[in-house]
């Protein structure tokens, strides 16, 4: 929290209600994103500073926040024509799946209460991204295909097409220039996102962990303190997320 919030705290008290299902829906209604302000800084250093050639990818986009930022920020730096891929399966993360995986119901639905369903919820997510997307990049449709990452990465690496949810046709493939992580956070998986994505990584490339600020409890927060110990990987900023360089 930044000192001007913590200060208006202080000075304007309030009492908050705990209710997860009002939280989710506040990051949910109109498709709402999840992009803290420190990102869309970096993310502008990271598309300015990026190499020329190569394709961005975004992993995990929801309903297309920080997909139509980066569109937004390409257009801005007229990078426009950079090839510009992201992927994610549409999967509901609940607040208490580890806890709660035995729980039929809570795992079925929306933060386990029963009107909504996790499926209707998460297309409806999905439907938001194309929405999202179709207004404010209409132009220059980012190549999104509706995966895992780890799959992505499979069919980066054989090189093969793919429709997109556009129903175009995506050729994968090639060097990255830079990769904005921001889908399933725990330490095994973000961690084979960043193995994964230096492989393809030109030097001068950059990834953007998302969640990895010191002060949260995600894996992608040990594994960002582990990545500052890689060799060949320098810290750019930790802002507060970590936003690295490939030497
Ligand atoms: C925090 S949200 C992304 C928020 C988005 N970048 C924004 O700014 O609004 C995480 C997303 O990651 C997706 N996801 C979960 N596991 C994934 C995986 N293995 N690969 C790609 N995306 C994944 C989820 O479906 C979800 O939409």
């Amino acid at each position: 929290m930044s000192l001007y919030r913590k200060l208006l705290l202080r000075l304007y008290p309030y009492k908050s209600l705990q209710d997860d299902y009002v939280t989710r829906l506040q990051g949910s209604i109109g498709g709402a994103g999840m992009l803290h302000p420190g990102n869309v800084y970096a993310l502008d250093y990271a598309i300015r500073h990026a190499p020329a050639e190569g394709a961005i990818l975004e992993i995990g986009s929801f309903a297309g926040l920080s997909t139509n930022v980066i569109t937004w920020l390409l257009r801005k730096h007229q990078r426009l024509s950079t090839p510009f891929f992201c992927c994610d399966p549409w999967v509901y993360d609940g607040y208490h799946d580890k806890v709660r995986h035995d729980d039929a119901i809570y795992m079925q639905h929306f933060e386990g209460c029963e009107h909504v369903t996790r499926e209707v919820y998460t297309h409806f997510i999905r439907e938001s991204f194309i929405r999202n997307t179709l207004l404010f990049t209409h132009d220059a449709l980012p190549h999104a295909l509706h995966l895992e990452s780890d799959t992505f990465f499979d069919a980066w690496k054989k090189e093969e097409t793919h429709a997109d949810v556009f129903g175009r046709q995506a050729s994968l493939g090639g060097r990255l220039s830079f990769v904005y992580i921001d889908g399933d956070h725990s330490y095994e998986q973000a961690r084979r996102d960043v193995e994964n994505t230096l492989e393809y990584l030109l030097p001068g490339g950059l990834i953007l962990l998302d969640d990895s600020a010191d002060y949260w409890k995600y894996g992608s927060v040990r594994l960002a303190r582990e990545m500052r110990r890689w060799k060949g990987l320098g810290l750019v900023m930790k802002n507060p997320n970590y936003l690295f360089v490939k030497g």
